[in-house]
Order: structure tokens, then C-alpha cells, then sequence
């Protein structure tokens, strides 16, 4: 059993309470350790530490390509670890090896995008008149909070502290209490650099009290959230009484859009990967099938083959699918299944599935639900399992009312080889990112990634994150 520390100030901390939590195995719910519960002393400790070293001179005076430095040594060691972070990352959130290692590949990647960022992001200079220079300075915002989910917690825990470090803040990070694993690994690889003390600090414990304390405490300057919409209606509230901003990504209902001239293979590999991936536990799933009615049939028939040959099971054996993450997930997944079973028609699926040896194990079967009415819970809610609800469209303006007929607007897929098609329906698409012909782009760093409507707002990933972490100073200087 592993027990892990909280990382503050440079040191491994137990909680102040000395109380402890237990976090889990998916694939059988065996406990894997121990991490500290910790509380408002413990956030208060670790917000302090960072506010110290944001404001005294060691940090000042990195230059950004220092800073930058320490990124991408941090990049170095999640390259070579990466099999063993794989592990952990599986044990922990319970998907299949080959997603875990595509996630800390990505991980890896975002230090060395922000790594190479971090000394070239400018100003402005702004023609105002003669004898006058205006120009604009980004600078930190000073210290900057992560609440990280448990679905993708090494990916997520990585865009948004290298984002900030790269930029000059210091930060906390309050670790999802279900998969803390890796983003502990991180903070180790960061304890072997010479990153200064207070940069990178990490608490570990409950939302409703480590994370709630985090995002009212009145020294952050910024907070980052990715998790469910109600979570992060809490957070914004407490931002507000503070006047800090936030950036939300609160999920989806992802569709894609399927017309009958698209690829066939292509199409039906990239609906499944996008609602089986981390067994649907994705913020940006594609969760609605929306299909052109002609060809409606005919993709089902191939979808629902293709479907029941995946392998499902522990995600250290390679299958297809891994285990839901815990009971409180698989009920809502499962309830949602009942649900859709009553209104409307199972197609695939439907059913836990028991695996020899992994009894305790929550593994439910890819489903694919029909003939529901869209403005069903089943077809509008985020269900967070590999359940996919499909409906049909006869016209373009069907097909994007039916996209855009959620609260949601993360991702949308479009699948077809007519070229005009598809930027009509990009353009009408109410959704952070559009996708046409792929869904996700392998990763895609580079990319800014957030939601339209309850999806959040704000972006991250690629270089428009960066802003997020600083604040823009004009600087008007008269000379004559
Ligand atoms: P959550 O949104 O409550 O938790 C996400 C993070 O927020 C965790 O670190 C948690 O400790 C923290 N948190 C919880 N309450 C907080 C509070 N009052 N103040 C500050 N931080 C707080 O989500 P949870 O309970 O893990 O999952 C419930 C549902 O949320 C899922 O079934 C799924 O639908 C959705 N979800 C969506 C994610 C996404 O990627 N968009 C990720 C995780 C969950
Ligand atoms: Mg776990």
C-alpha cells in the first residue's frame, strides 16, 4: 500500500489533522494507498507558501527561459518513466495501458509546449501619438488554483500548472481524492529541479473541503477547474466574492454528426473511440450519434458488430474498455441505462459485465440506445459511461439543431466527404471545437480547447491558455 504526502513549500507534508483517505483500484476496488485529508489548514499552508515565493525575489528573477528550463526537464522525466507512469495512471483511473501511456505522452508534451513558450509570449506597442510610447506587458496573476477531476488526472494536472509556471505564477493543485497517483509523480519530478520553493505545491483531500477552501480563499488569484457543472457553478460563486477569474471546463454531450457520403471506416472508428475511450468517463465524449436517416440502418448494423466484438476487463490486461471508476459512478451510469431502456430501445449493450477474478470490478458493455425523445434526461445529461444515444436527421438544418439541442457545446464530430457540407456545419456549430473527418486530433496540445453554454468558458491548451495566467498592464510613457 502506498502512502502518499501532500507537497508544500518544497517538502512532503502529512495533513495537520494527521487524518487519512483511502483511493482505489477500479478494476477490483482493492485500496492501492493512503493520502492526507487535508483541510483548511493544510490549503492555508500551501497558499501561503506560494504567496510568499510569488512575491519575494528568487522567482522575480527567473528569467522565462529558466523557467521554461524546469519544464522541460520535468518533460524529460515523464518521457522516462512513462511505462511506469502508464501503470499508476492505469491502476488508478482504471483505463486500458494504451490510453494511459497516450495521456502521459500528452502530459509530457504540454510541459515542452509551455517549456517552449514561456519566452515568447509578448506585448504590443500601440501608436498613440507623436512623443508618446504605448506598449503592453504581460505579467503573472500571481497565485493560481487547480482543482483536477479524476478522469485524466496526469494530463489535466499538466496543461494548466505548466501554463502557469511558464508565465511566472505559482501554484496549488488540489489532486482528485480518487486518482492522485500521477499528479504526485509530478511533483516529484518537480522537487529534482531547481524550481524554487513554493512554485509547485500540491494538497491533497476532499472538494468539499480541501478543494471549497482553495477556490475561497482570498490570496488565489486564478482558478482552473475541470469537473461537473454543479462543482463549478460552487467555484465560480466563491471566485466571485473574491472578483478572481476562473476557467471552466464543465463536460459535455458531445455529438457527431454522421452523413451517408462519409467514410465508412474511418467514421466508425472514431464514433467508437470517442464514447469507449476512459469507458466514456470523457469530458469530451461523443455521446450523441446524430445520422443521416437513409443511412441510419445500415451504420447501426456495422456499429453494433463492431460494438460486441470489443474486450472488456482490467486495464493492465489491454482490453478495449476498462472498469468504471467507482459505485458511485456506475450507478449513474446504469441508472441513465435503465432510464433509456424504458424510453426508448436498448440497440447493444445495456448490462454489467462480470470479469473472472475482478468480481468488484464495475465494467459495463458499450451501449448504444434508440428511439429516445431528444429532449430525454437520457439524450441531455452527461452520463460519463460508454453509452451512446443516437438519432436521425433528413436536412443540414436538422443535423445542427439536433447538435446544438443540449445545454452543452464542448465537441462536435463531422463526418462527411462534401467539403461545402462541412464548413456549413462548422459554422453553425455552438461548440468549442469542431472536428471534421476525426474527433480529438491525438490529443491536440496544441489546440484551445473549452465549452460553448454549460460546457464552461475560458480555454485551455495551445498558446491562448497563457492567458489565463497573466493580466495585461498598459504602459503610456510620454517623452516630449
Ligand atoms: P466534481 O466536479 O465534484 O469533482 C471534480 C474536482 O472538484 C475534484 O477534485 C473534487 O475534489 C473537486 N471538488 C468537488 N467539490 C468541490 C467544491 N465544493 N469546491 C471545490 N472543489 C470541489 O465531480 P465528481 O463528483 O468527481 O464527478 C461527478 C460527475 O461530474 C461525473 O459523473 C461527471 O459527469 C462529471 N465530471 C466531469 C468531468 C469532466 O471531465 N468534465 C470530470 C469529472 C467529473
Ligand atoms: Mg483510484
Amino acid at each position: 500500500m502506498d502512502k502518499l504526502y501532500m507537497y508544500i513549500n518544497g517538502e512532503w507534508q502529512e495533513s495537520a489533522s494527521g487524518e487519512r483517505m483511502e483511493y482505489f483500484n477500479p478494476a477490483d476496488q482493492m485500496t492501492l494507498g493512503t493520502i492526507p485529508r487535508g483541510n483548511k489548514v493544510d490549503v492555508d499552508h500551501a497558499v501561503s507558501a506560494a504567496k510568499t515565493t510569488f512575491e519575494g525575489s528568487v522567482w522575480k528573477e527567473f528569467k522565462p527561459h529558466e523557467r521554461g528550463s524546469i519544464l522541460f526537464e520535468v518533460a524529460r522525466r515523464i518521457r522516462e518513466n512513462k511505462n511506469e507512469l502508464a501503470r499508476l495512471e492505469t491502476i488508478d483511473v482504471g483505463k486500458p495501458l494504451a490510453q494511459s501511456i497516450a495521456d502521459v505522452e500528452a502530459a509530457a508534451r504540454y510541459f515542452e509546449f509551455y517549456g517552449g513558450a514561456a519566452d515568447k509570449l509578448m506585448g504590443e506597442t500601440i501608436p498613440i501619438e507623436d512623443g508618446m510610447i504605448d506598449f503592453t506587458v504581460r505579467e503573472p496573476i500571481g497565485i493560481t488554483a487547480h482543482i483536477i477531476p479524476w478522469n485524466y488526472p496526469i494530463q489535466i494536472t499538466s496543461r494548466s500548472t505548466a501554463a502557469a509556471i511558464a508565465t511566472g505564477n505559482t501554484v496549488v493543485v488540489k489532486a482528485a481524492e480518487q486518482t492522485p497517483l500521477t499528479t504526485m509523480k509530478i511533483a516529484e519530478y518537480f522537487h529534482d529541479t531547481d524550481l524554487p520553493e513554493g512554485v509547485f505545491n500540491v494538497v491533497t483531500g476532499l472538494g468539499n473541503e480541501a478543494g471549497a477552501r482553495l477556490s475561497n480563499h482570498p490570496d488565489v488569484n486564478h482558478i482552473t477547474f475541470t469537473g461537473s457543472v454543479p462543482t463549478g457553478i460552487k467555484i465560480m460563486k466563491a471566485a466571485a466574492d473574491h472578483v478572481i477569474p476562473v476557467t471552466l471546463e464543465l463536460g459535455g454531450k458531445s455529438p457527431n454528426i454522421v452523413f451517408a457520403d462519409c467514410d465508412e471506416e474511418e467514421t466508425l472508428n472514431g464514433v467508437i473511440r470517442s464514447i469507449i475511450q476512459n469507458a466514456g468517463q470523457t469530458c469530451s465524449a461523443g455521446s450523441r450519434l446524430l445520422i443521416e436517416g437513409a443511412y441510419k440502418d445500415e451504420f447501426l448494423l456495422l456499429l453494433k458488430d463492431r460494438l460486441e466484438a470489443l474486450t472488456i476487463g482490467p486495464g493492465e490486461e489491454e482490453h478495449n474498455i476498462g472498469p468504471i471508476l467507482s459505485k458511485e459512478q456506475y450507478e449513474k451510469v446504469i441508472s441513465y441505462v435503465h432510464q433509456g431502456r424504458k424510453e426508448g430501445e436498448i440497440v447493444t449493450g445495456g448490462n454489467r459485465v462480470h470479469i473472472e477474478g475482478y468480481e468488484e470490478g464495475f465494467y459495463i458493455q458499450p451501449t448504444v440506445i434508440d428511439k429516445l425523445t431528444h429532449d430525454s434526461e437520457v439524450a441531455q445529461e452527461e452520463i460519463f459511461g460508454p453509452v451512446l444515444t443516437v438519432f436521425s436527421f433528413d436536412t443540414e438544418k436538422e443535423a445542427v439543431q439536433l447538435a446544438n439541442g443540449t445545454n452543452y457545446g464542448l465537441v462536435t464530430g463531422i463526418w462527411t466527404s462534401h467539403l461545402g457540407k462541412a464548413h456549413r456545419l462548422a459554422d453553425q456549430i455552438r461548440a468549442g471545437q469542431v472536428f471534421v473527418n476525426n474527433y480529438g486530433a491525438g490529443g491536440g496540445i496544441q489546440m484551445p480547447f473549452g465549452g460553448y453554454k454549460r460546457s464552461g468558458f475560458g480555454r485551455e491548451k495551445g498558446f491562448e491558455a497563457l492567458k489565463n495566467y497573466t493580466q495585461l498592464k498598459n504602459v503610456a510613457i510620454k517623452y516630449r
